[in-house]
């Protein structure tokens, strides 16, 4: 296992479409594991194969406290989703930046598991954030595109900042 250099905000490549998987083989399977190892290093709750510079529809996500749950999903789509919550949120490719973005409160996504079995997960709260947020990153967009123009000006000079005293 290896882990993997996670993409920052604004990189371009953020903004790249993932293409659906095809066929789960090795190379997937290894993303999977190197995307599940990378999150859990960050420490994250949730990573997109778009955030590791790989534009495949592939996403690790595991919210819970005890970091045993892992969920590994395969071209994932929301098929429904329904009323609203707003929620902090944050993400490994804006480090250090938090905020509000409203969402739908319940989410029901299909998925193809590992074992490239068809799969769908129904999801409120937390986790319904979670793969609002990650799918949003498979279309290539990221958290703060949700907020308004003049927070997205600071939170880039912000991160143009810190790369610089970084670099
Ligand atoms: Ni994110």
């Amino acid at each position: 296992m290896s882990l993997l250099p996670i993409l920052r905000f604004p990189d371009p490549r953020l903004r790249k479409v993932a293409v659906a998987v095809e066929e789960i083989d090795d190379n997937i399977r290894r993303l999977a594991r190197d995307m599940a190892e990378t999150m859990y290093e960050a420490p994250g709750i949730g990573l997109a194969a778009t955030q590791v510079d790989v534009h495949k529809r592939v996403v690790v996500i595991d919210p819970s406290e005890a970091r045993d749950q892992l969920l590994t999903l395969i071209n994932p789509e929301i098929i429904e989703s329904d009323g609203a919550q707003i929620r902090e949120e944050g993400c490994l490719s804006v480090p250090g930046v938090y905020d509000r973005v409203e969402r739908a409160e319940r989410v029901l996504v299909r998925y193809v598991d590992l074992e490239s079995r068809v799969q769908t997960i129904e999801a409120t709260g937390l986790l319904a954030v979670c793969l609002q947020h990650e799918i949003d990153h498979l279309q290539g967009r990221v958290f703060v595109e949700h907020l308004s123009q003049l927070k997205q000006v600071r939170i880039r000079n912000k991160l143009a900042k810190q790369a610089r005293i970084t670099a």
